[in-house]
């Protein structure tokens, strides 16, 4: 029985993704995995101060390509410092949101490419790409209900419906790309049964 794997969740703002990611690592931890659970943009000090940075409501006036590179520093701050170690340690790492984001977000809703977008970000990840990517596919009306319900709106959030609505098609376009390593849920459903899939995903693909 394997024990360790790189594992990431993806999915667009409002897909209910933190919420399924971490009962997934329960649910694991309970089976007497040595899980590690972190996020991006952050997970650990220098990538969350840099989280701060771009998620900042008022900073208004970040460019795109900034923007972009800021998520890719943060992620390679967070893979030599916290995700490598852990692989290394033998551990099983579950990661909220990873280089795909970056394609969604940067690549497509903010137009820039999602090849150009991908080439910075192999500087950070240095082909260190996840084994398994669950991708939460949520209805879009669903998604975005969710976003304007938030009470703290960071400053993505805060970009209007097209941005996001971008951002799905973009998602769309990345899991056609690495349709081998992303695996497709229906979030369209009990927070359960959403779980369950995405147990019976990870044990298929990377444990059993
Ligand atoms: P979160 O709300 O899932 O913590 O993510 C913070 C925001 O950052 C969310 O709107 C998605 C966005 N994001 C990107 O635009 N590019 C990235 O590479 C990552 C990791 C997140």
């Amino acid at each position: 029985m394997k024990k360790t794997g790189f594992i990431t969740f993806e999915g667009p703002d409002g897909s209910g993704k933190t919420t399924i990611s971490r009962k997934v690592v329960e649910a694991l931890k309970n089976e007497g995995y040595d899980v590690v659970y972190t996020r991006e943009p952050g997970g650990i000090e220098i990538a969350e101060e840099i989280r701060n940075v771009i998620l900042d409501p008022k900073n208004t006036k970040m460019d795109i390509r900034t923007e972009a590179l800021l998520y890719a520093a943060s992620r390679r701050q967070h893979l030599v410092e916290k995700i490598l170690p852990a692989l290394e340690a033998q551990k099983l790492v579950i990661c909220d949101r990873f280089v795909d984001s970056s394609l969604a977000y940067q690549g497509v809703g903010r137009g820039i490419g999602i090849d150009e977008v991908f080439q910075i970000n192999q500087f950070a990840i240095d082909d260190h790409m996840p084994e398994l990517t669950l991708y939460l596919d949520v209805n879009a009306q669903t998604g975005l209900s969710r976003i304007t319900s938030r009470k703290f709106k960071d400053r993505l959030d805060q970009e209007d419906i097209s941005f996001h609505l971008e951002v799905v098609k973009g998602y769309e376009q990345v899991v056609e790309r690495f349709k081998d390593r992303i695996v497709k849920i229906d979030a369209n459903r009990s927070i359960a049964a959403i779980v369950q899939e995405a147990l019976k995903t990870i044990h298929e693909r990377v444990l059993d």
